[in-house]
């Protein structure tokens, strides 16, 4: 493996913890279906090469420990010179989202990466979980409000400590998020959230925008293949179309098109030459007329979050999960 990547230089977008900078482009490292640890050590160790140098993770995802190993071994081979070319973000699961359980949580993805902090520490989901084990799917009757104010104070320690750089959440609603920003003492710096050109979120992008909360985006490509996941945006006729006349990829097109959004996006490929391709939306740009078309493209959401409605916990219907944003 040489030591020069690919993609030169991803833009980097201030986060408003004003504690780092976040590389515009990320990897993505959930798999599913699942794979094993040294696939996942592979792509990440191919991603650095390529050029990345953002990288999504999740105690959920099981991608934590080879993360940490590759990032390991990429600086063993002089890939990168220290893990501080690095950007990780992890994520709080629904079992230790409870006030005296996040930072022990912070811990553990620490230990599993193998690192002194990360860059931004996230809680995955808007909704607690009996503690203990961790489990996926959340069993109906384990299901439990999350008390915000105890655990966005924790996540705030976990900020001020170090361990992480900087704190934000995941999949919520503008709502949520101001529920949040009413209690908070440190704003979220991100709100992650699915953003692709078939679940555009405007509302939501412009709430964040105005409070200076960046959204990053999961699912840009509709995680075609996944249990959840939809052909719809790959297949769009309208990206078919611009894609073609442009001679990219309708991944291409996607990236691109969430690239020129202001928003920070995630992508996960593990296949060498789509990890390339994915990479590869700098230098060109989508004519307002070709934007414009995007805007008219239907809108229909990918990630519904079923998993996260129970008739016994906090959301009894998927409205109540994304209040009303659906
Ligand atoms: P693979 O890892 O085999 O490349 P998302 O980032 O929206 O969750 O989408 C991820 C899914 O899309 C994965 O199944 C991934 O498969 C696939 N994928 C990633 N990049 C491309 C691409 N450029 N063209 C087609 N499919 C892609």
């Amino acid at each position: 493996m040489d030591a020069n990547p690919i993609i030169l230089a991803i833009p980097e977008i201030n986060l408003n913890s004003g504690t780092g900078k976040i590389p515009v482009l990320g990897f993505g490292t959930a798999s599913d279906p699942p794979v094993d640890s040294e696939t996942t050590k592979r792509a990440v160790l191919e991603a650095i090469q390529v050029g990345y140098r953002h990288f999504d993770t999740a105690s959920l995802y099981n991608s934590e420990k080879p993360l940490g190993e590759a990032v390991v071994e990429a600086v063993n081979r002089g890939l990168i010179k220290s893990r501080e070319e690095l950007f990780i973000t992890s994520k709080l699961w629904c079992n230790d989202a409870h006030g005296q359980y996040v930072l022990p949580a912070l811990m553990k993805t620490l230990k599993n990466l193998d690192t002194g902090y990360v860059d931004l520490y996230l809680i995955h989901w808007p909704v607690s979980a009996k503690p203990g084990k961790m489990e996926y799917p959340i069993k109906e009757d384990d299901f439990l409000p999350m008390d915000f104010a105890t655990v966005w104070a924790a996540m705030e320690e976990c900020q001020r400590t170090g361990l992480t750089k900087s704190i934000g959440v995941s999949n919520f609603s503008c709502r949520k998020l101001q529920e949040i920003l009413d209690i908070a003492k440190i704003p979220p710096a991100v709100n992650q959230v699915e953003v692709n050109p078939c679940w555009q979120q405007k509302k939501l992008r412009e709430f964040c925008k105005d409070r200076g909360i960046l959204v990053v985006a999961y699912s840009t490509l509709g995680s075609v293949g996944t249990f959840y996941g939809t052909e719809r945006v790959l297949e769009s006729e309208v990206l078919k179309q611009i894609a073609q006349a442009k001679g990219k990829t309708v991944a291409q097109v996607c990236l691109r098109w969430a690239y020129e959004q202001g928003i920070g996006l995630l992508v996960k490929s593990f296949n060498k030459e789509r990890m390339e391709q994915n990479a590869d939306i700098l230098g060109w740009s989508l004519s307002s007329e070709e934007v414009d078309k995007i805007s008219k493209i239907p809108q229909g959401k990918v990630c519904l979050g079923l998993d996260y409605r129970s008739v016994r916990g906090p959301y009894k219907t998927i409205e109540e999960l994304w209040d009303g944003e659906i």
